[in-house]
């Protein structure tokens, strides 16, 4: 019973995704709705478990990366010292021994972000897939992958927020290569080199560089599978992400289902997801999300942010206005572009 509820629930949304009454008068047939993305709980089916277990394993690592980043102190005061005093050996060693160590974990942040990516790639493969008719039915089918494509962004967004507020990454990173090519012209053998060598430090340099790094490797991740999956339509792969946007609004907009949330971790989750989801269709899909085409319905999401406790939402709300590539373009909807404003 509850089984053809939700498929009947999906039908309602599939018919009109944006139109937010149908999507009630269907919850209004059952008493108790069911979720139909069940964040909190999913567990894998036997057809997803092969591929659930690969990404669970890049998974588990996420969590203990978050907490370096954010414990990441950086080097700023031994290196601003060595910079003050050039000849005084003893102060540029202290820098050096200072920053190695944390050009390794830079080096461990990097390459977390290049296993993100593969483990993307398999789970837009499987969510893509011919197994299921449509994206709609893929989420509700192979929740438990949905759940970790959501854990990827929800991770990914938290890691671009981190990174922003901490200067000394770059700072840190930058000094090392300076001092580095510094050690290599005067024939100095340099400790730590090989851990990080040059093509690698090219790489890891241009990644830090960007704003939102972690979310600049998954567009490209999914721009790479496209672009390799000559057979499949793009609008597969962008509909699997604006299918995840609509399940999201939909599930925060409707208090029936915002009440199953048991905690309101989990409504955060659902925002973060929602406009992780929002900003990759909108660097994915040839036009992006806020133009008129849009299966996103942009108007609808930002209402959603926008009916959050005050404060709440600022960083997601600026991460729309900042790191979108499509909102300031001529054909951008000025109601939107209005909805967006500081
Ligand atoms: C792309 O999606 C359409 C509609 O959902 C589906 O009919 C078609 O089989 C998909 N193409 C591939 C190659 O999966
Ligand atoms: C922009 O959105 C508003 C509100 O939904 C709508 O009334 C208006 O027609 C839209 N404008 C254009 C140019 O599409």
């Amino acid at each position: 019973c509850s089984f053809s509820f939700s498929a009947f629930f999906l039908f309602c949304l599939y018919l009109d995704m944006g139109n937010l009454l149908k999507v009630l008068t269907c919850t209004d047939l059952e008493q108790e709705p069911n979720f139909f993305l069940d964040f909190e709980n999913a567990q894998p089916t036997d057809a997803e478990r092969e591929v659930w277990e690969e990404v669970d394993v890049v998974l588990k690592d996420a969590a203990a990366i978050l907490d370096e980043l954010q414990a990441y102190k950086g080097a700023g005061r031994e290196i601003r010292e060595a910079i003050q005093n050039p000849s005084d050996e003893g102060l540029q060693d202290e820098a050096w021994a200072a920053v190695v160590p944390l050009v390794g974990r830079l080096k461990k942040f990097y390459e977390f972000s290049q296993r993100l990516e593969a483990a993307l790639h398999r789970l837009l493969r499987a969510l893509t897939s011919e197994s299921y008719n449509d994206p709609m039915q893929h989420l509700e089918r192979e929740q438990a992958l949905a759940k970790q494509f959501a854990e990827i962004l929800h991770f990914t967004l938290r890691f671009d927020e981190l990174k922003m507020t901490n200067p000394a990454i770059q700072n840190d990173f930058s000094y090392y290569r300076r001092t580095l090519n510094r050690m290599r012209i005067n024939n100095v053998p340099a400790e730590g080199e090989n851990e990080v060598n040059n093509e690698l430090a090219n790489r890891i340099s241009l990644f830090y560089a960007d704003a939102t790094p972690m979310l600049k490797t998954l567009s490209d991740g999914t721009t790479k599978f496209v672009s390799e999956n000559k057979n499949l339509p793009i609008e597969n792969t962008t509909d699997v992400l604006s299918t995840m946007a609509s399940v999201c609004k939909v599930m925060l907009e409707n208090p029936d289902y915002r009440c199953r949330f048991s905690s309101e971790e989990t409504v955060s989750f659902c925002l973060r997801v929602m406009v992780g989801v929002i900003i990759l269709y909108d660097y994915v899909h040839p036009v992006g999300a806020f133009s008129k085409s849009s299966k996103i319905d942009m108007k609808g999401c930002i209402k959603v942010l926008k009916d959050q406790p005050p404060n709440t939402v600022d960083g997601l709300l600026n991460a729309l206005r900042y790191t979108t590539k499509h909102l300031n373009d001529e054909s951008t909807n000025k109601t939107i572009k209005a909805m967006l404003q500081p």
